[in-house]
C-alpha cells in the first residue's frame, strides 16, 4: 500500500449532509437515497462517502484498502453535483495523480463526501463493475 493512513489525519471542511439526497451510479443507472440519520453507514471509507453510500446500498465498487485512501481501486467520476463534493486532501490527489483515465471530476469514492445539497451522478469506471454485491 502507498499513502499516509487517513486515521491518522483529520479530515478538513467535510460537511456532512443535514437532508436526504440521491445518488445515480453510472453505467448501470442505480439510483440510491442518501439519508442523513443513517450515516455512518459503514466502517469503510470516510463517515458519509461515497464509498459508504455504495456499500450500504448494495452497489459493488472495488475498495481493496478498506477505504483508506491507499489503492485508488474506489476511483469514479462525479457526472454531476461536484459542488456539493468535500475538498480533496493532499493524500488523494497524490494517490490520482495515478489512476488510468483519470478526468478533472475524478475521486476516491473513499474520500468524496457530499454535502446533500444537490442529487449526484457518478460514474464508476468499466474495470469496476457496479454489480449486486455478493455477500
Ligand atoms: S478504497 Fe482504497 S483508496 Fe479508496
Amino acid at each position: 500500500m502507498v499513502g499516509p493512513n487517513p486515521d491518522y489525519i483529520p479530515p478538513k471542511n467535510v460537511a456532512l449532509p443535514a437532508r436526504k439526497y440521491r445518488v445515480k451510479f453510472l453505467p448501470q443507472e442505480l439510483e440510491v437515497e442518501v439519508d442523513p440519520a443513517k450515516i455512518p453507514y459503514a466502517h469503510t471509507g470516510l463517515p458519509g462517502s461515497l464509498l459508504q453510500t455504495a456499500i450500504a446500498h448494495k452497489v459493488f465498487l472495488n475498495h481493496m484498502c478498506g477505504g483508506m485512501c491507499s489503492c485508488t481501486t474506489c476511483h469514479l467520476v462525479v457526472r454531476e453535483g461536484i459542488e456539493s463534493c468535500s475538498p480533496q486532501q493532499e493524500a488523494e490527489v497524490l494517490l490520482l495523480q495515478d489512476v488510468a483515465n483519470f478526468e478533472a471530476n475524478s475521486r476516491l469514492a473513499c474520500q468524496c463526501v457530499p454535502d446533500g445539497t444537490r442529487d449526484l451522478v457518478v460514474e464508476v469506471p468499466s474495470w469496476n463493475p457496479t454489480l449486486p454485491e455478493v455477500l
